[in-house]
């Protein structure tokens, strides 16, 4: 075989038969504290694949010193039973729920994943080595759980585009899936860090949301429109970014893009930071 899809079917001649359209094992990796967004990914994965794998597991390595790791939610017995719901897990699927010397039996790894340039802009500039911890970790989870696809949210957009290019740049065996972010009812995203936000304060959060539908109603002005639209939303808010960029690469799109966009911003409310992110289709006329 010289080719990618050469190889693809001369290893795929050992064990012929009719072409699958189901996957064996999808995986679906989360730090816990689950919510409706993570209920989705699972939905969507056993509508893929045979065998469903939930890893839940706070990785120390994708977060930063003075970061919210010791705080962070922890509730194994509730995720169980969220699993365990109608349309989740069943028979034969797993939840993988390591210690952390389970998956660092060595302590800090020597050799990690870099995500590079991805690895340094918006929240790799906030949280400086995060897309590396995370990188490093979902390649660890590949390995050990050995998946056909794997499903990312894309709540995490940067996240997800940081995974599709390790994938890809690595040549790793697994199909990466983006399933739709989730919203509560009045337009806040699922996040388990709302959970740290006080009544108050997830009456600001709504600003988000708000912000992004702001943005994107000024689509057809172009970028620069849908950026002041959307910084003026935030204006009473400690704003870390806000940026229109290609959904491929995460950098942000000239002033004269046309066609589709991710409009994604951080923002801290309180003492939490929360991410949100909408896609936008810039108009040509
Ligand atoms: P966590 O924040 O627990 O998220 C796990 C998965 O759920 C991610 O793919 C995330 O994008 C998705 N998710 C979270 N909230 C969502 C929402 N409101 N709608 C749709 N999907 C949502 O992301 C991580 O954990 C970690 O970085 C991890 C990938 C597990 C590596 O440690």
């Amino acid at each position: 075989a010289r080719t990618r899809a050469e190889l693809d079917s001369a290893l795929a001649a050992a064990s012929p038969g009719v072409p699958r359209t189901r996957h064996a094992r999808a995986v679906v990796m989360t730090m816990g504290a689950l919510h409706a967004g993570h209920l989705s990914l699972v939905r969507h994965a056993r509508e893929l694949a045979d065998q469903v794998v939930v890893t839940i597991f706070v990785n120390p390595l994708q977060f930063g010193a003075g970061e919210d790791l010791s705080r962070y939610p922890r509730d194994l017995a509730r995720d169980l039973e969220l699993l365990s719901g109608p349309g989740l897990l069943g028979p034969g699927d797993v939840v993988f729920a390591p210690a952390p010397d389970v998956v660092y039996p060595d302590g800090d790894p020597l050799v990690r994943v870099s995500a590079g340039a991805l690895g340094e802009t918006y929240e790799g500039a906030v949280r400086p080595g995060h897309f590396d911890g995370v990188l490093t970790v979902v390649l660890k989870l590949m390995h050990l759980t050995r998946p056909d696809v794997a499903l990312f949210g894309r709540k995490d957009a940067q996240q997800l585009v940081a995974v599709r290019r390790m994938v890809r740049d690595l040549d790793v065996p697994v199909e990466v899936v983006g399933v739709p972010l989730v919203r509560d009812d009045d337009g806040v995203a699922l996040s388990s860090r709302n959970a740290y936000l006080d009544p108050d304060e997830r009456r600001r959060a709504l600003g988000l949301s708000r912000a992004l539908r702001a943005g994107a109603a000024a689509a057809s002005d172009g970028p620069a429109a849908v950026l002041a639209a959307a910084h003026a939303a935030l204006a009473d808010e400690d704003v870390d970014y806000v940026a229109l960029v290609d959904p491929d690469d995460f950098t942000p799109v000239p002033d004269d893009h046309v066609g589709e966009a991710v409009l994604a911003l951080a923002a801290r409310i309180g003492t939490t930071r929360l991410i949100d992110n909408t896609s936008v289709t810039l108009g040509g006329e």
